[in-house]
């Protein structure tokens, strides 16, 4: 098996323009994309790594994803409509490129409680559980059952529970070459206009408290243990601190937002500008939330 072997399967595309599919709408062009629909695929995509390695990334919905102006110089997997689906029974499954919002929607809908904090996480369950996102005090971590993770270095399928995710702030144990297909989360019956009532409470919050309708990618950097990295780069008199078109939040810190005719390079560059100000005025070394793929180094 061989890329153009499954370039003319139609399974793979070659040269795909990527800015449409990141918050940020930038960004160069896939060397190699995939968009697959059946666990086959991936075993064609896995056996064809084995012959001729590429470097792998599994998109989401690009909330967290900064990537190169030069594109990404390997193979992007996305996940298509069939591992989108969401079923609510006395557990909630999603697959891995269900959107987090519409899952806490639609379990909400059905009387399924506890998924509500999802509706505060732009990424796909897939891209939600590699970092064990969260928000209003909850995690990923908190409400997951199992995950089916397809591992495309060994071509193999496995389910993990949560204590094989080994999930903690913004970290988990899935590998680069793994692919989140699908999750079951734990909810409890409750009334769907309690569940919306808090969905509604956590729009406002964010709409208030996060730069809403701009380009970015939510929170760039992690939070030090016990503090908040917005409170430390305001602290430090960052906001509005600007690296070609990418800009500090005014209105919240740790978001920095893609200005009109802003490049990748802008934002990468912007966070090393941070991030050496923040450690030189503070001493705090601040890590990244976000995630870079493709070269930002050798512009
Ligand atoms: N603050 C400032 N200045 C700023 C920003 C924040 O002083 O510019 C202060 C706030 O006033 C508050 C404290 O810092 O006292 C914490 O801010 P906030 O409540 O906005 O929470 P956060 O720690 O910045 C975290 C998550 C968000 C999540 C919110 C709400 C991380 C890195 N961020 O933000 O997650 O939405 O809590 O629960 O853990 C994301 O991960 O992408 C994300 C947006």
């Amino acid at each position: 098996m061989t890329w153009g072997t499954l370039i003319e399967a139609g399974l793979v595309r070659a040269d795909v323009p990527l800015d449409r599919v990141t918050t940020y709408k930038f960004g160069g062009p896939a060397q190699l994309l995939a968009e697959v629909d059946r666990l086959g695929d991936l075993d064609l995509i896995a056996q064809t790594l084995k012959t001729d390695p590429r470097p792998v990334l599994t998109l989401g919905r690009g909330s967290n994803l900064v990537i190169s102006d030069k594109g990404f110089p390997g193979l992007v997997v996305q996940l298509g409509p069939s591992f989108s689906r969401i079923e609510i029974s006395a557990v909630v499954r999603a697959g891995g490129g269900a959107g987090m919002p519409q899952v806490a929607r639609a379990a909400s809908k059905s009387g399924r409680l506890g998924l509500e904090f999802l509706v505060g996480i732009p990424g796909s369950v897939g891209g939600g559980i590699r970092q064990n996102a969260g928000c209003f005090g909850q995690e990923i971590s908190d409400v997951i059952v199992t995950a089916a993770i397809y591992d495309l270095g060994q071509g193999r399928l496995r389910t993990a529970d949560k204590a094989g995710l080994d999930l903690s702030y913004r970290h988990s144990s899935v590998g680069r070459l793994e692919v989140v297909i699908g999750a079951a989360f734990e909810a409890s019956p409750g009334e769907p206009e309690h569940g919306e009532e808090r969905m509604r409470s956590i729009t406002r919050w964010r709409r208030d408290n996060q730069p809403g309708g701009t380009l970015n990618a939510g929170s760039v950097f992690k939070n030090p243990p016990g503090d908040s990295a917005g409170r430390i780069i305001d602290s430090v008199g960052l906001k509005g601190l600007r690296v070609g078109g990418a800009e500090v939040s005014a209105r919240h810190a740790n978001f920095f937002v893609a200005m009109p005719g802003a490049r990748a390079l802008d934002v990468y560059r912007l966070v090393q500008e941070v991030a050496t100000r923040v450690e030189q005025a503070t001493g705090i070394v601040l890590e990244t939330e976000i995630q870079f793929a493709g070269e930002f180094e050798d512009h």
